[in-house]
């Protein structure tokens, strides 16, 4: 079969791959860019099942116990980067304020499960847990934490993440703002915690 008359499953595959390189360039671009520009963000180990069983979408376990407020810490899930962010005090209570410089404040129209709501979007006001993929056309958005970075609007911004490919911004709940590409903010999979220590990504909360 010729690459015109490639069948429906491997063009699935292919975009499928696409996704993951480009995941995988931006995530070690931001490393080797540490120094410039940005926040050095960890992978972080979880205890996982089998590499096919997490290829089928089994759940992974993360110790957050080690996170820092203010730092971010970066989980693969289903082939996916997903960003675990321990919010400041002073990160939760800026973010009500930015609502009018946003597209979807209430995240009304955006990838979450139904527990996530507010403009928090998070089941626990310290932790955010978002899909780290750009609702543009999938780049890794950066995690850029410093208040009042010039390059990002001087004294507007409060802290966020910036995706490279065409300048999309998302503030510290992963909201997007007005007037950049992207139309919807980052996806929020579906998470649970096992007591104050563990994440689980893949398993729903029974919180209502
Ligand atoms: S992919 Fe992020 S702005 Fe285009």
């Amino acid at each position: 079969m010729s690459e015109a008359e490639a069948s429906p499953a491997a063009e699935q595959e292919r975009a499928s791959d696409q996704t993951r390189r480009r995941f995988l360039t931006a995530a070690t671009t931001g490393v080797s860019a540490v120094g410039m520009v940005g926040v050095a963000v960890p992978f972080m180990a979880s205890w996982n099942p089998s590499e096919k069983a997490k290829a089928a979408g089994a759940p992974v376990k993360a110790d957050i116990s080690k996170i820092e407020p203010g730092q971010m810490v970066v989980v693969e899930w289903r082939g996916k980067p997903v960003y675990v962010l321990r919010r400041t005090a002073g990160q939760v209570a800026d973010l009500p304020s930015l609502d009018g410089d946003l597209k979807d404040p209430n995240s009304n129209g955006a990838d979450q499960p139904e527990y996530i709501q507010g403009s928090l979007r998070s089941l626990n006001d310290e932790y955010l847990v978002v899909v780290g993929l750009c609702t543009h056309l999938g780049c890794a958005p950066k995690f850029r934490p410093e208040v009042g970075a010039a390059d990002l609007g001087g004294d507007e911004w409060l802290g966020g993440f910036f995706c490279p490919c065409h300048g999309s911004k998302f503030d510290l709940a992963g909201r997007v703002y007005k007037g950049v590409p992207a139309s919807a903010n980052l996806a929020v999979p579906p998470y649970s915690f096992e007591g104050d220590n563990v994440l689980v990504i893949g398993v729903d909360s029974e919180v209502a």
